[in-house]
């Protein structure tokens, strides 16, 4: 990725961030089977020390700083300082003293060797620049029996939160081809490819476990709508290039594609996840 590319989506996601934070109740409640999930599979515990790698507006950094108790740490990271802002915010207001909070890029990690005891990532792998280098990263500052866990979105047609409105919107904007491997939401959705940067890093025992679950809340279409085409930069940029007389156009075709995953009063969609994790050391 290009200097400039990268600095284009550190000013996308520093835009996301208030909106992340905007409706950060609903997205933790939404997400929260990945954040159980990656706990589980990352084997994190009382007073463990844990690094979360793209931390965003906070999670899982919250909830593990609760599961790790006073005697465990958590140590949260964002390249971009609107998440870093915002997350902490939130620790301050729920008053959690045991969050540390490091501005830096997953590539290079400001942590000196065998720091941690765990690092995990709650779907932030899929947007680091240089994956390999970011889990080469992870693995140095955790300890020799110490996991890494990443949790990314499996496929496209698994996920129709994103795909029901992006198959919709693709109808009326022009969507250049897609490089495989650049930084956007289905990076690693094909099963084995997370798995195999692991590997190449120097990972032992990696597995890769996938997660089925409902992006379930009690939000109507309208709310869904402000939700998805705000928290996106993906799909503010493509709300952006349609004609201002094409986006009720656009809205009410999405209404439609999305129409049965909202059943009295209830979003309900079914969703897919991948789990990847792996340990600095065979045994
Ligand atoms: C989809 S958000 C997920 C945030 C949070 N973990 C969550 O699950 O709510 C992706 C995050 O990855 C971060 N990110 C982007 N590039 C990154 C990089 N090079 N290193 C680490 N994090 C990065 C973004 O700033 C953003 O906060």
């Amino acid at each position: 990725m290009i200097p400039e590319e990268q600095n284009k989506a550190l000013d996308s996601w520093q835009v996301s961030a208030r909106y992340w934070d905007k409706y950060r109740t609903l997205i933790a409640q939404i997400f929260a089977p990945l954040t159980s999930g990656l706990i589980e599979e990352a084997q994190i515990g009382i007073g463990q020390n844990v690094l979360d790698v793209g931390g965003g507006t906070g999670e899982p950094s919250l909830t593990i700083s609760r599961i790790v108790g006073p005697k465990g740490s958590v140590t949260y990271t964002d390249p971009v300082a609107g998440m870093v802002e915002t997350a902490q915010a939130e620790a301050s207001r729920l008053s959690l003293a045991n969050i540390h909070f490091r501005q830096c890029s997953a590539d290079d990690l400001p942590f000196a060797d065998r720091t941690f005891d765990v690092a995990v990532g709650r779907l932030s792998a899929m947007f680091f620049v240089d994956p390999a280098t970011a889990v080469r990263e992870a693995l140095r500052v955790i300890r020799e029996d110490g996991y890494v866990s990443f949790v990314v979105w499996g496929p496209k047609e698994a996920n129709p939160f994103f795909s029901a409105v992006t198959d919709v919107i693709d109808q009326f904007v022009e969507v250049p081809p897609q490089d495989p491997d650049a930084p956007e939401t289905f990076r690693f959705a094909a099963p084995g490819k997370l798995v195999g940067v692991l590997e190449n890093a120097g990972a032992k025992n990696v597995i890769e476990r996938r997660l089925n679950f409902q992006i379930e809340a009690p939000i109507s279409f309208e709310q869904f709508w402000e939700l998805r085409t705000e928290m996106s930069g993906t799909l503010r940029d493509k709300m952006a290039r349609l004609m201002p007389t094409q986006r009720p156009t656009v809205k009410c075709a999405v209404a439609d594609a999305v129409q049965r995953y909202f059943v009295r009063g209830t979003m309900s969609f079914a969703a897919e996840a991948l789990i990847v994790s792996g340990r600095k050391s065979a045994g």
